[in-house]
């Protein structure tokens, strides 16, 4: 394995947390990010500005609007928040490594840019730490448009010389953000576009009304079958980010494990069928109206199998909290990761903690304890930190989470709004040292 030398402020920037208190209270929730992202890089297919309400202040979401700034298009911020994106300025189709290594999600600007200007050059994700996480269906579905596709010295050159088409695409597995690249390569395709074995995800469902807002003809959003009709070019308009469902169940689990009672606002319950269904199994209380759920804790957590499929099945990044909440119930659950093979960072750190978890390939077995106790952990990815911070909030003593760059890709403002709910969180840039650190997790 190869180490990489990464920024030693973004090191040192650690999570403390006074574990053992239960949580009670409200929280707002955010835009999604992973809503968000796609929304963003649809604006290089406007040909007039695009206004963004709900846009999440978060790294991941700098490095988008970062990227779609440095291809020549207006980016600014207003007074009230809201994101203003203008790419008639826009002449450079390109995405480089140096935003595309910090951010896979850059890849896609991959299908806008190759469909308003009819070349693109797109810095090749590498792997994670979740993953291989290859772009290939990306790319066999561009190709399927009428794009000539080349991948050398990493980057990705895609020409179409004549303008994309319409094609029937079939997936060979779902994929989020490559039915959100080629739903909106399609919107200004000539013909008509089926994404078949599409994803069905309410971010897929958000971009798909957003489009439409803009003037695409899109049908089908919400189920595996898109149908889209090219049309000639898209307007501009105003586009409003869905509630983050992860952080909803995220705070919602925060209160469930310390044995809490909180309410999420601001959200979409909907969207979180599968997770409340098998909260409500492990015997907790929970309330939902038009914009908020209540989760209340039973006095023990009961043991609750689960196995992350697409939407709406149970969400792969809900998989780590939902771990964490297991470490503490009354016997033995099963989790199986079907989506991503490597999603199971978290189990050694979790153990660190007290945790008792056998892995086995693709599926964990948790055997739930009465109390796990505060260690010193590290991130290792947004999701597995996620649920280190719910494991240190339910601990007895101090839990020291190093690493947490992690996080602020994905939780806007995490330490207000768990201290809103009674948390004793605190960020501290105090405890590593001032030598450069390795961290393991980069190869
Ligand atoms: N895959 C391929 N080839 C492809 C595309 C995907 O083999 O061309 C595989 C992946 O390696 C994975 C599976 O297909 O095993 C599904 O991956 P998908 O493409 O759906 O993932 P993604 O679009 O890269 C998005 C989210 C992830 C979330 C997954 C699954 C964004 C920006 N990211 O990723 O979010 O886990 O869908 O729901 O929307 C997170 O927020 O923490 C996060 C990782």
């Amino acid at each position: 394995m190869k180490a990489t030398i990464a920024s030693v402020r973004e090191l040192m920037e650690s999570i403390i947390i006074q574990g053992g208190k239960p949580l009670t209270g409200t929280v707002e929730i955010s835009g999604a990010k992973n809503a968000a992202l796609p929304l963003l890089a649809a604006a290089i297919l406007a040909d007039a500005p695009v206004i963004y309400h709900r846009i999440p202040h978060l790294k991941d979401i700098t490095t988008m609007m970062t990227l779609i700034a440095h291809q020549g298009s207006e980016v600014t911020i207003d007074d009230q928040s809201r994101v203003h994106i203008d790419t008639r300025t826009a002449t450079l189709p390109v995405a480089p490594y140096e935003l595309v290594k910090t951010m896979r999600a850059s890849s896609l600007v991959l299908g806008p840019l190759l469909a308003r200007f009819g070349h693109a050059n797109v810095s090749l994700p590498g792997g994670c730490a979740i993953g291989a996480r290859p772009i290939d269906m990306h790319l066999k579905g561009l190709e399927a448009m009428g794009a000539d596709i080349r991948v050398e010295h990493g980057n990705v050159e895609a020409v179409a010389a004549n303008g994309l088409h319409g094609a029937h695409i079939v997936f060979d597995q779902v994929t989020v953000t490559g039915t959100e690249n080629l739903m909106m390569a399609a919107t200004i395709a000539k013909g008509q576009t089926i994404l078949d074995n599409a994803a069905a995800e309410p971010e897929v469902v958000n971009l798909a009304h957003a489009l439409r807002g803009l003037g695409a003809n899109i049908v089908g959003e919400g189920t595996h079958k898109i149908v889209i009709e090219g049309v000639a070019s898209l307007s501009g308009g105003e586009i409003t980010v869905i509630p983050d469902r992860i952080e909803a169940a995220t705070y919602l689990s925060a209160g469930l494990i310390t044995g809490g009672d909180v309410t999420v606002t601001d959200c979409q319950p909907a969207d979180l069928e599968a997770f409340l269904a098998r909260v409500r199994a492990t015997g907790a209380t929970v309330e939902t109206g038009d914009d908020w759920i209540r989760c209340a804790a039973p006095k023990r957590l009961k043991a609750v199998d689960i196995s992350t499929m697409p939407h709406p099945g149970f969400p792969t990044d809900l998989q780590a909290q939902f771990m964490a909440l297991m470490c503490l119930s009354d016997g033995s659950s099963t989790i199986r990761e079907t989506i991503f093979e490597n999603r199971f960072m978290h189990v050694q750190e979790l153990a660190r903690m007290g945790a008792n978890i056998h892995l086995d390939g693709h599926v964990a077995v948790v055997h739930g304890t009465s109390s796990i106790s505060g260690a010193e952990v590290m991130a290792t990815d947004l999701r597995a930190s996620a649920s280190l911070v719910l494991a240190g909030l339910a601990a007895q003593g101090e839990t020291h989470i190093s690493r947490v760059y992690h996080i602020d890709r994905g939780y806007e403002r995490i330490e207000e709004k768990m201290r809103k709910i009674g948390a004793h969180i605190e960020r501290c840039t105090t405890r590593e040292s001032s030598m450069p650190q390795v961290d393991r997790f980069h190869v």
